[in-house]
């Protein structure tokens, strides 16, 4: 691996605990404006300085982030297909290499749809990809996307995520399961976890904390954090645990002390 690429890898996972806190604001490119992401810039702009790095796509990028944010870019380049298409495995890269280095990507972002229809073109499309990336230094984050109908077991998960590590990714992202460790054990590359549809805040924190301890190297979470009513209480809460090992009700703790003086600030603020 040349001294670029792991450079930006290093920026992805944080060379002392070899963590990363990813959040994800990409949801839009199948599902547009996804609820609590209807203006990006809005949800985004909080929340970026407790983030290890972004995971978006150019478009919102462009606009909806400040060029000077110093904060390391995960570009989603795949795409082409909405809820409402034929087939959401059918996916095309959408974005350019020489525009992901435009943009000053740390990482790119493609996602792969084993056991689909078009399975055997998002995979041929993730090695392409692992090409150019590596012709330039630029690490590639496989998305294991599970369809509908495709159980999200610890069989399936390993599969999808031992073929990404094997067509050469850098990184994967995949969901939490039951034997989750065994998901890990099989992929050579780290494994981060997607968080999934909004559970309450407990629920997802634990989630993290059994990822994180079955071997997981960090999240990529988005709907967890900014759909919660108080999504900079969280995204500091899902920290704390990836980076400093807080346990569930600690993790918590921070999470309510934070929302209470955020609260007595905001009071503050008001009577001034
Ligand atoms: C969508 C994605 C999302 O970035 C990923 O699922 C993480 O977001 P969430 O935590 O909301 O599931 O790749 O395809």
């Amino acid at each position: 691996m040349d001294w670029g690429l792991r450079n930006r890898l290093s920026r992805i996972l944080n060379p002392q605990d070899g963590k990363g806190v990813m959040l994800a604001v990409d949801h839009g490119y199948f599902l547009g404006p996804t609820e609590k992401l209807e203006d990006p810039k809005k949800t985004i702009k909080p929340l970026l300085i407790y983030a290890d790095s972004l995971m978006l796509t150019r478009g919102i990028l462009r606009t909806c982030v400040e060029s000077n944010a110093n904060i390391p870019i995960v570009l989603r380049v795949s795409g082409g297909t909405s809820i409402l298409g034929e087939d959401l495995s059918k996916e095309a890269i959408t974005t350019s290499i020489e525009e992901a280095i435009k943009l000053n990507a740390s990482c790119l972002a493609m996602s792969i749809f084993v056991g689909s229809k078009y399975e055997h073109q998002t995979l041929s499309n993730l090695s392409k990809l692992i090409d150019e990336g590596e012709k330039y230094g630029i690490p590639v984050l496989a998305v294991t996307a599970v369809g509908k109908e495709m159980a999200r077991d610890a069989r399936y998960l390993a599969l999808s995520c031992r073929i990404a590590a094997e067509l050469g990714a850098h990184l994967v992202k995949t969901y939490y399961c039951e034997n989750f460790e065994k998901v890990v054990e099989g992929c050579p590359v780290p494994v981060i976890i997607a968080g999934g549809k909004k559970l309450p805040e407990k629920d997802a924190l634990n989630l993290t904390f059994n990822a994180i301890r079955d071997g997981a190297s960090g999240v990529d979470m988005g709907r967890n954090i900014w759909q919660s009513d108080h999504p900079i209480e969280m995204i500091r809460a899902v920290r704390a645990i990836v980076h400093d090992k807080l346990t569930v009700e600690e993790s918590m703790n921070t999470f309510f002390l934070n929302k209470d003086m955020r609260s007595n600030e905001l009071e503050t603020l008001k009577t001034r």
